[in-house]
């Protein structure tokens, strides 16, 4: 079973940020997810495009940046120039989303969309072949560790049909909630991509045990 799996550094030991990055690579991590944060799309701050200079000098992995932020037009071609391989964007926050995602196509980066829980799942229909990555968020967007809406796996579910009914091969990710017990539920439902903060980083075991965790636990479920 072949699935991404992109640890968050929002759950990551700042004190020691590098360490841990390389730790992710060494565990094997697929990808690093960077969720970059307003405070005013969501009630968190996190990181601005220089984050992006610490992760690429302890790591080689894809760069999946994952834009909770008002205007992200303005910021995306810092983001890109920064190292950024993948961005994904918000619904919420584009008013031409058209042009945000042909815009991140035009400099060769992979390019996603956001599904906040309220979001409808029927949006996606007009953009779904400019997109290379959708984003189900597992519950509201803003912080690590808050756990996994069972909701959702449905609604993974009606994101692929539209996908499959689009001729799409975009990638369904999921995003918030990813643990052992979660993530096969999230995989049947169609999700190929994994985001995943306290799992990982939380793990009693460390870093690499828990990226372990969340293969094996596709191969016991
Ligand atoms: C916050 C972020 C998520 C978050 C996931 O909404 O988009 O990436 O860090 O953290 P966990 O896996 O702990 O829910
Ligand atoms: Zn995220």
């Amino acid at each position: 079973m072949s699935i991404i799996l992109a640890p968050s550094i929002l759950s990551a030991n700042f004190s020691c940020l590098g360490e841990q990055i390389a730790a992710l690579e060494q565990g094997g991590a697929d990808w690093i997810h960077i969720d970059v944060m307003d405070g005013h799309f969501v009630p968190n701050l996190s990181f601005g495009p220089s984050i992006l200079q610490v992760v690429k000098t302890h790591c080689r992995l894809p760069l999946d940046v994952h834009l909770m932020i008002a205007n992200p037009d303005s910021l995306i071609p810092a983001f890109i120039a920064g190292g950024a391989t993948h961005i994904t964007v918000h619904f919420e926050t584009c008013p031409h989303l058209y042009r945000t995602l042909q815009s991140i196509r035009e400099r060769e980066c992979k390019a996603g969309v956001a599904l906040n829980p309220a979001t409808p799942v029927e949006d996606l229909r007009e953009v779904a072949h400019l997109l290379d990555l959708v984003l189900v968020l597992g519950n509201n967007p803003g912080f690590s560790g808050k756990g996994w809406f069972p909701e959702m796996a449905a609604k993974i579910n009606r994101v692929a049909r539209l996908l499959e009914q689009a001729d799409s091969a975009a990638i369904i990710q999921v995003d918030g909630g990813m643990n052992a017990q979660t993530l096969p539920e999230a995989y049947r439902a169609g999700a190929r991509a994994f985001v995943s903060g306290s799992a990982i980083f939380g793990h009693p075991g460390g870093i690499a045990e828990g990226i372990r965790c969340l293969r094996e636990c596709l191969i016991t479920n």
